[in-house]
């Protein structure tokens, strides 16, 4: 139907004879007989002079046939890729009306979402989302590539599962044939791919659709999208190489350069210089530890264990106001309090003095040392938390993040490794130990006999990618030893029967010669928002849910009938 598309057509194409096909973006009448026309494809707009263009409406479906010319001087349109030409002596077809449409596709409308989802095709043809879907679609094809450069086998794994534990709530699904059972979708591919493994796979991968029924935020939804791997017969270096040349090839098919070395730091460092374990390594303002220098102090509540510190540059102008609602802040966070100290010149030169609440309850060493040690300018904000020393780090990392993080898209990418992260993360109400990634990750050989007498401090052979304080992926080497195994399963607080009956299978597995494999996941949808500069992950997915977990399009989710309630054994109370 067509020979171009609308957005490619250039001063070079001048007197070319050429029909395009696309939507009505614009229509502006030109005097009695005559209109510009924009027409709109996913790679751009051109304007057609177009005599009798009432048919042409918005959203109208169009075929327009016409010669290629150069715009009139000074009539050029620098910010249209198609600017310095038009398509002239048009012949008009309208292919298909379209009813006005829900909103405008203009780029400048601020557009309600749910109304955007709810017409998410009319959306879709917006230049954003064109150029985001085929961002996502170039760094699939990118990871592919490097996936099987690296002798990686694609392999599907089941929808209809079992449970798997990975921290969030399942979507099930009834069985017809059996009543009162159900399958699990998978919240990852997890245990299917380790079983691979046992299968002489050897390196799988899989661009893998899954499901989580966890809240949505903005970097969440309920199904998403994992590059997912596993590997026989590596190390942790291993697998993060894989990861990393498979990150980098994306990243390079779609900002034309190869990203910057990855930074790698232990768990423990993440948490003690930034308060997380996904640090933003766009920008400094790291926790100095400042407790040496208070140890003595008369002011009780910076004698605490630990004392920490963090400096926001250029922020003594910060006013009472916002100061007080960072102590709230801190407070909410689970701090005893928070203590601001702003930076200003002293006596004599070079000398610093602090406007503080507290200052005059510190020694004048007391309060030069804690700026030395933070390495505080005159001008500066300091921010210190005295208390236990994880819980003090975190709520300045988020104080850090609150006061100075780069909007998402600018500031570059800084990608890191954390590794070293501890196998349990915490306890649950009735003092179990909780994983800190899923219960198959091998818990690090030295301290294999804590497991029993001092869970809390095994260290696991874990590890995360991070991207500009987003958590990207994750990973470990597993366990592939049923004994092994179950000494971690019993640790998390499960009976013999109950791991009996939810992993029977994969402890059968392990005794049928089980390789030792590790492997990583990570978010394909949180690297795409990333890459396209987007802050809510809905952006780079086609038909996303709400916050709410509704698709207002197609009304989902919605009630059965009852014929298919009887047919699936369900009686819906209450
Ligand atoms: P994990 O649970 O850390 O690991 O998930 C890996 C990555 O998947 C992405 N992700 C999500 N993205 C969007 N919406 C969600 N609801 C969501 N949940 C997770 C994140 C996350 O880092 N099986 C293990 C991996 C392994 O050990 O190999 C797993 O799934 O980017």
């Amino acid at each position: 139907m067509r020979t171009s598309y609308c957005g490619t057509l250039r001063a070079a194409d001048a007197g070319r004879e050429v029909s395009v096909c696309g939507w009505v973006a614009r229509r502006r009448e030109h005097g009695e007989h005559l209109a510009f026309l924009d027409v709109r494809d996913h790679t751009g707009v051109v304007q057609c002079v177009v005599a009798r263009a009432d048919a042409a409406r918005p959203e109208h479906v169009v075929k327009v046939s016409g010669t290629v010319r150069l715009r009139p001087e000074g009539t050029a349109n620098p910010s249209l890729s198609t600017g310095e030409v038009e398509l002239a002596d048009c012949k008009l077809e309208v292919l298909n009306a379209a009813e006005p449409p829900p909103f405008v596709l203009d780029g400048h409308a601020e557009v309600d979402e749910a109304v955007r989802l709810k017409y998410r095709y009319v959306d879709l043809r917006s230049a954003r989302m064109q150029r985001n879907l085929r961002l996502r679609a170039s760094v699939n094809s990118a990871l592919r590539r490097a996936m099987e450069r690296l002798g990686f086998v694609e392999i599907e794994t089941p929808l209809l599962w079992t449970p798997t534990p990975e921290g969030a709530r399942e979507f099930v699904v009834p069985s017809r044939l059996q009543h009162g059972s159900f399958y699990a979708l998978p919240q990852s591919p997890q245990i299917a791919k380790q079983l691979s493994m046992v299968g002489g796979v050897d390196r799988y991968y899989q661009i893998a659709r899954c499901l989580r029924d966890e809240d949505l935020r903005a970097d969440r939804q309920f199904e998403f999208t994992q590059l997912d791997l596993e590997a026989s017969f590596v190390g942790e270096t291993d697998v993060r190489a894989f990861v990393t040349e498979a990150v980098k090839e994306a990243a390079e098919a779609v900002t034309g350069q190869r990203p910057p070395e990855f930074d790698q730091m232990t768990w423990a460092e993440a948490i003690a210089r930034y308060g997380s374990d996904k640090p933003d390594l766009r920008f400094g303002m790291e926790i100095t530890d400042v407790s040496g220098v208070l140890r003595a102090s008369e002011l009780k509540a910076l004698r605490a264990a630990s004392v920490k510190a963090i400096v926001h540059p250029g922020g003594a102008s910060t006013g009472r106001a916002r100061l007080d609602s960072l102590v709230e802040r801190a407070k909410a966070l689970g701090a005893a309090g928070l203590v601001w100290m702003r930076v200003v010149p002293g006596d004599g030169p070079g000398a610093l003095e602090v406007d503080s609440p507290v200052g005059k309850y510190l020694s004048h060493g007391e309060r030069s040392g804690v700026l030395a040690a933070c390495g505080a300018a005159a001008g500066d904000l300091v921010l210190l938390v005295a208390g236990e020393h994880r819980r003090s780090c975190e709520v300045l990392g988020q104080l850090r993040l609150d006061l100075a993080r780069p909007a998402v898209g600018t500031g570059g990418l800084r990608f890191a490794w954390i590794v070293d992260f501890p196998l349990f993360d915490g306890v649950d109400e009735l003092g179990r130990p909780q994983a800190a990634h899923h219960p198959f990750t091998m818990p690090n050989p030295e301290d294999l006999e804590l497991l029993e007498t001092d869970p809390l401090a095994v260290r696991a052979l874990s590890y995360d990618l991070v991207l500009n304080g987003w958590e990207l992926g994750s990973g470990s080497i597993r366990i592939h030893r049923a004994d092994v195994q179950r000494r971690v399963f019993s640790a998390l607080g499960m009976g013999d029967d109950e791991v009996e009956a939810r992993f029977g299978f994969l402890l059968g597995a392990f005794r049928y010669g089980a390789p030792p494999h590790g492997g990583f996941a990570f978010g394909i949808d949180r690297l795409v928002a990333l890459l396209a500069g987007e802050e809510n992950i809905r952006e780079v997915i086609a038909f996303p849910k709400t916050q709410s977990g509704a698709d207002p399009m197609t009304g989902a989710p919605g009630p059965l009938g009852a014929r298919q309630l009887a047919e699936l054994g369900i009686k819906i109370v209450g």
